[in-house]
């Protein structure tokens, strides 16, 4: 499949790395880095946003809006924008496209392809959760950075595979083993 992932400042880059390290060798990447995402990975892992550049086939300056992921003819299964800043998801509802992320989900949006945000952000104001229905109204998946806990998560890691387990379920194609399902209470289930 060909992914296009945008990643842009809102807290989670270990979220986006994890992700971007699952699609390595199954698809076909294309990448954009927000300059404030390249802040949070600095500041949250003290990484240089270069190293999110090693998981993709295609990278892509977010400053760039003529790239060729701006055009509905560039043909794409899946944008997946992780972590997806309040201000990004805020733009993209609005219809504003002022950096290449923003145009490629207004393409996504109009070429009814699969969009998957992941916001991180708590709690929600009332114009965020309006945004969000307003995206969810229009085909998006609104996938908040939300592990679950009943796998009984043991470290950091556990908890982001969670989030990246279903980003993953959302584009398919993949079947993924990250975290283990819930197959109900009693035998055979998760703590049978
Ligand atoms: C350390 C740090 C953490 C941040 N965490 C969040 C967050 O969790 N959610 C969010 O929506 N914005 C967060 N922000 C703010 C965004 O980075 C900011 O709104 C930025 O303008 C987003 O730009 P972008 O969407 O173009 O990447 C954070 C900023 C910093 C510096």
């Amino acid at each position: 499949m060909r992914i296009v992932v945008g990643v842009t400042g809102g807290s989670g880059s270990v979220i986006a790395l994890r992700f971007l390290q699952s699609l390595k060798g199954g698809h076909e990447v294309h990448l954009i880095v927000s300059e404030h995402a390249r802040l949070v990975a600095r500041a949250e892992l003290d990484l240089d946003a270069r190293e999110f550049e090693r998981y993709a086939e295609y990278v892509y300056d977010d400053r760039d809006v003529a790239a060729r992921v701006s055009s509905g003819s560039f043909i794409f299964d899946a944008l997946v924008i992780v972590p997806c800043s309040i201000s990004t998801l805020s733009k993209i509802a609005a219809g504003i496209s002022d950096t290449l992320i923003t145009r490629a989900a207004a393409v996504a949006l109009k070429e009814r392809r699969k969009l998957v945000l992941v916001p991180r952000e708590t709690p929600l104001s009332t114009l965020t959760l309006r945004n969000m229905l307003s995206l969810s109204e229009m085909g998006a998946v609104i996938l908040p950075a939300m592990p679950g806990y009943y796998t009984r998560p043991k470290s950091v890691e556990d908890m982001v595979d969670f989030v990246v387990s279903r980003i993953l379920d959302q584009i398919g194609g993949v079947v993924n083993s990250l975290i283990q399902r819930w197959g109900g209470y009693g035998p055979g289930g998760l703590h049978g």
